[in-house]
């Protein structure tokens, strides 16, 4: 990219595109490696040879690979005895979670042992990957594996550059997918590996997802090319490298199951004003079947879910609830089981692997989910898009302010490129007292508020703020402007973001 005589977008664009036609994906500008996703395998490019032939090379001696950027990562890591970080990002379905794993795979080839031990070190982190995505991916309409949850991989080293610990990290694990999922996508894969694993399955009372509320919602079932029955038994195989033993395996794949019970529990009104019951003999089973999994006593579990507690100066009050408030209840039941389960299932990966408490230094390698801008976006998406707004703010701190810094020092007269500061924005959503997420907090203290008066609230406090917008024909939604620019190009694209207040 340096080397191009005129450095605007049609002439990057145009450089990408014709490295592309060669099956060249990778390109650099300037220590920033541009992958373009060649959604076809390409073997050759990431076999031992080419692993071997990155080793140790010069940054820039050879052609833009991803293994030259980790090399230099790992060499910089030991030359400088300093941490180093990789920030993989780009929209969905670009290829971050797939470059995420190269990186990893080029990390325990210059820092493995070569013990060939299936439960080494190097092999349980490589093995961390399929075992969360199993429960953290999904089919979405724009990617097949979509990952629904960020992650930071901190991979540790040793005083000789060997691996000796790893930990990941997760982040905001999309919930609402368990319960609700949209059109042509699909629930996490976990649950539709469990319903093809013949013998589990039957141990379970499941069956073809179809048959599950929680899965048939989007009537698509089946991945182009994937046998979820493989699946099962590779997530399994994971699961043993990884070191999750037998029983606790079982334990994961029970609450799974008990999701999926739960989740086809109906309510019907009940004989009372404002009450529910459950609504037949099938639901009933479900009911049995969500509470003998998860080990609970089956008639508590539907009073919890139709009655609920109110806590007062004087004592308890218990007060029923009509049947799409139990519905309610149920999914929230279920949302928060998932989300602890994945959590728990991260704690436990980490566990298993062992982290280093004396290690030299790490390379950390971060693979959050892009920006998102859906017909509905909830609080789900706010977060997500909070979080590339920080990341971009990031990346701009260090690659243009740093940048003018040093032409600052360096007494060099140049003419500043201008980027968008995406800092009003940040200050909008987090700035406290007044920000959206501190007026969110007092508005959940406050028991009589309402969507309309959070609403509200908000657009008395931002008045005319340019990044917020009140949607003609609604009380309820506000439109956020994003910074949502692509680094190649440094365009700045403005997207709104309505977000539903009814998701809070
Ligand atoms: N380097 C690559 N070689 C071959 N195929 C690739 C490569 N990178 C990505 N792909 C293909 O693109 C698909 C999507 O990639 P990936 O899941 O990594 O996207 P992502 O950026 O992580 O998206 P999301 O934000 O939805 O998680 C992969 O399943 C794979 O088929
Ligand atoms: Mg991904």
């Amino acid at each position: 990219m340096t080397k191009l005589v005129y450095l605007h977008e049609p002439g990057v664009l145009c450089n990408l595109a014709r490295r592309y036609g060669f099956n060249e994906i990778y390109t650099y500008t300037g220590r920033i490696l541009i992958a373009v996703n060649p959604f076809a395998k390409l073997p050759h490019l990431y076999d031992m040879h080419m692993m071997e032939q990155y080793k140790g090379v010069q940054f820039g001696e050879l052609s833009p690979h991803v293994f030259a950027v980790t090399d230099a990562s790992y060499r910089a890591m030991v030359s400088e005895d300093r941490s180093q970080s990789i920030l993989v990002s780009g929209e969905s379905g670009a290829g971050k979670t797939e470059t995420t794993k190269l990186i990893m795979r080029y990390l325990t080839f210059v820092g493995g042992r070569s013990t060939g031990d299936i439960r080494s070190v190097e092999q349980q982190v490589l093995e961390s990957n399929p075992l969360l995505e199993a429960f953290g991916n999904a089919r979405t309409v724009r990617n097949d594996n979509s990952s629904r949850f960020g992650k930071f991989v901190e991979i540790q080293f040793d005083k000789s550059g060997r691996i000796s610990g790893a930990a990941v990290r997760t982040y905001l694990l999309e919930r609402s997918r368990v319960v609700q999922i949209s059109e042509s996508e699909r629930n996490y894969h976990c649950f539709y590996q469990l319903c093809a694993s013949e013998q589990d399955a039957d141990k379970y009372k499941l069956a073809h997802p179809r048959n599950f509320n929680y899965l048939n919602q989007s009537h698509t079932y089946e991945l182009e090319g994937v046998n979820e029955a493989e699946e099962y038994l590779k997530t399994r195989r994971a699961m043993d490298i990884v070191g999750i033993s037998f029983s606790h395996q079982e334990a994961i794949f029970r609450t799974v199951a008990a999701i999926l019970h739960l989740g086809n529990i109906e309510f019907s009104p009940g004989k009372e004003f404002d009450s529910s019951a459950i609504k037949d003999e099938k639901s009933k089973f479900h009911l049995q079947m969500a509470a003998d999994l998860l080990m609970v006593d089956g008639s508590l579990l539907l009073s919890t879910l139709c009655y609920r507690t109110i806590k007062t100066p004087e004592g308890n009050i218990v007060k029923a609830v009509d049947s799409s408030a139990a519905a309610i209840s149920r999914d929230a039941l279920a949302k928060t089981v998932y989300a602890q389960l994945f959590d728990w299932l991260v704690d436990n990966i980490n566990m298993s692997i062992g982290q280093d408490m004396e290690s030299r230094a790490l390379i950390g390698v971060l693979d959050i989910y892009g920006f998102e801008c859906f017909k509905y976006n909830s609080f789900e998406q706010l977060c997500i898009n909070f979080a590339n707004e920080k990341l971009q703010q990031h990346f701009n701190k260090h690659v243009f302010k740093m940048e003018q810094e040093e032409y600052k020092t360096e007494e060099i007269n140049w003419s500043y490129i201008e980027f968008v500061d995406n800092q009003d924005i940040l200050d909008l959503i987090e700035k406290k007292p007044i920000g959206i997420v501190s007026l969110l907090d007092e508005a959940c203290m406050l028991g009589k508020s309402t969507h309309e008066t959070f609403a509200m609230k908000l657009f008395q406090n931002f008045k005319a703020h340019p990044r917020l917008e009140k949607p003609k024909l609604s009380k309820t939604d506000f439109a956020l402007s994003h910074f949502a620019g692509k680094a190649c190009s440094m365009t700045s694209i403005s997207c709104k973001t309505c977000l539903e207040f009814h998701c809070f």
